[in-house]
């Protein structure tokens, strides 16, 4: 996987490198900002399709929406651990005319879901429930989103746009060694589920191997009713009826009433600004806006750190700021649809202040001093949050008009639900996860959860997907978002302050290690290279607990480089990925 990421990477560089030469006429001179380069279009994305059917929708002529739409319908057939039809996602859009929206596709409860689902008699998480099968499943949006996205700010039509994806799913596409791996992994979990052995196993024994070809022919339908009906080739008519009998004999809830009444919501996204940069990025139901404004606005209090390598001073005031960040998260976000969320207090300057007033200069306050009224679920967050794997996926477009697309979309876990629904072939999410299937009981990824992000039938569970863009002077200098569960804050926020505090070019701001605490548990997790061991040794002084995992996100981005003025696509090496930049 590493020497894909590394060609992946050095390839982006060569491009990016041709690309200076080609603008400059081989003059070999330091590119500069006057140079003014022709505008181009950029892709990145994790897979090598879907960069491809993206950056051949930009080369037709198609809008960054229309390849965004491309790519995420390709995501679901190649990239089938998260990239969906099943699940749900969030679009932070930044028009030609300098206008930013963003589309909320995230999965609802069904409306036969109820608060306590997940609870056994004596009120305990049946844990399993929640995160795998079909009660797991949350009612998908990704089809609404995208298709709202393609109606409203794209260009192209649904045959054009979805005809690469149908294409890859009817006539299959040749199996990587990465894609063959991720099967491998799973291939005991394929086996409980029918449906999905018969989509993921060869046989009832084994899976696909490098170099074998992967078709989909009940997906290519499902796609095939979607060109041909749009909306309601997914949520009404033979899908739905697949997906409602798959439901009923296995136990699970949605109904067809649940999927006909899905509707993807636009939203205003949240703006905040940092030391001049406005950023823009996912209101609730993600709290991916909300906390990483929040910790933008706390730093902005302090003395901007610019030189690396970083200070244990510096990663102290990070971490406490967003420890108070993450409380709030716990406590006060969910879906602003149905809990009276103060989002605009929480992205106030006023309110870093009065954090900033709580953050000393060398102390350190441990997670249970930390706000807040439920004091009892500071008992219950011992579980140490796992080295699951970093599924999801992000990805990012920019036209040569200037129309920007951050996307970040999944199934919540690696295959999500691991559920498919019969005769439809697309995987299901197991999003109902991400809701407080028990007040103060960590989920997957460690969060708690209480009151604003209790289970209700339509309501929106609390996302950490934080697909953003950065301007500065109402020009785009970041595309970013990541996977990684409550990791995708941290990583996010991570890469903003590299490129702008310490002015690092968009590689190095990929690149760089990271840090993350999210309040619960009171533990100060760190990447490879993130700390010196003598930062180890004073972050341990000062009284943090510290762990150290593998990756703290997979993000991709699009950055303009500070030294050329110029986009350029960077995949995370931590797991690689595609990019592609498309000149006329
Ligand atoms: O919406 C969320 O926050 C999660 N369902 C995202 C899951 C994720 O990033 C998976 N990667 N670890």
């Amino acid at each position: 996987m590493h020497s894909e990421s590394d060609g992946d990477q050095l390839k982006s560089k060569i491009s990016y490198f041709l690309i200076l030469f080609s603008l400059l006429g081989c003059t070999g001179q330091k590119p500069s900002v006057q140079s003014e380069p022709k505008p181009f279009g950029v892709v990145v994305t994790v897979d090598k399709y879907a960069t491809e059917v993206g950056k051949k929708i930009l080369q037709e002529g198609g809008n960054a929406i229309d390849a965004a739409v491309g790519v995420g319908f390709t995501l679901a057939v190649t990239y089938p651990r998260a990239g969906n039809l099943g699940g749900g996602g969030f679009m932070v859009l930044r028009l030609k005319d300098g206008r930013k929206t963003s589309i909320d596709y995230r999965e609802k409860a069904p409306q036969r879901s109820s608060r306590d689902m997940y609870l056994d008699s004596d009120g305990n998480h049946i844990t399993q429930l929640s995160v795998e099968g079909y009660l797991s499943v949350g009612v998908p949006g990704s089809v609404a989103g995208m298709l709202y996205a393609l109606e409203n700010y794209g260009t192209m039509s649904i045959e054009d746009v979805l005809m690469p994806s149908y294409l890859l799913a009817l006539e299959g596409f040749e199996v990587d060694s990465n894609f063959a791996a991720s099967l491998h992994e799973r291939i005991a979990v394929f086996r409980k589920y029918t449906s999905t052995a018969n989509i993921f196993l060869k046989d009832s024994v084994t899976t696909y191997e490098e170099g074998d070809l992967f078709r989909q022919t009940d997906l290519a339908e499902t796609i095939d009713r979607i060109i041909k009906f749009g909306g309601a080739g997914f949520y009404d008519g033979l899908t739905a009826e697949l997906f409602e009998s798959t439901m009923i004999k296995y136990g699970g809830i949605i109904s067809k009433v649940d999927l006909f009444s899905y509707e993807a919501i636009e939203r205003e996204p949240l703006v905040g600004n940092y030391r001049g940069y406005d950023i823009i990025s996912m209101p609730p139901p993600s709290s991916g806006g909300v906390v990483m404004i929040e910790i933008l606005n706390i730093l902005e209090e302090f003395e901007p750190h610019t030189v690396v390598p970083l200070t244990s001073a510096y990663i102290k005031t990070y971490v406490e700021a967003s420890k108070y960040a993450f409380a709030d998260r716990a406590e006060q976000l969910g879906d602003t649809d149905f809990y009276p969320v103060p989002v605009n207090a929480l992205i106030s300057k006023e309110y870093a202040k009065t954090i900033v007033d709580k953050i000393g200069i060398n102390s350190v306050t441990p997670s249970d001093k930390i706000l807040h009224q439920n004091k009892a679920w500071l008992d219950s967050v011992e579980t140490l949050i796992k080295n699951e794997g970093i599924e999801t996926t992000h990805y990012c477009i920019i036209d040569k008009w200037g129309n920007a697309a951050s996307v970040t979309t999944t199934l919540n876990s690696y295959y999500g639900s691991k559920v498919v629904v019969e005769g439809a072939g697309f995987l299901l999410n197991n999003e109902m996860d991400d809701f407080a299937a028990k007040f103060g009981s960590p989920n997957m990824f460690g969060l708690v959860h209480g009151e604003a992000n209790a289970i209700e039938p339509n309501k929106r569970m609390l996302s950490s997907m934080s697909p953003t863009i950065v301007e500065k002077d109402g020009e785009v200098v970041l595309i970013t978002g990541s996977p990684g569960g409550s990791r995708i804050i941290s990583a996010v926020t991570q890469i903003i302050l590299y490129y702008i505090d310490f002015g690092m070019e968009p590689d190095e701001a990929v690149t760089q290690p990271r840090v993350h605490h999210q309040w619960l548990p009171d533990i100060l997790y760190y990447e490879s290279g993130a700390l010196s061991d003598s930062m180890i040794f004073d972050l341990e002084k000062m009284g943090y607990d510290l762990k150290k995992r593998k990756a703290i996100g997979n993000t991709h981005l699009i950055g303009r480089s500070h030294s050329s003025g110029i986009m350029i696509p960077i995949p995370d090496m931590r797991r690689g990925g595609h990019g592609a930049i498309v000149i006329d």
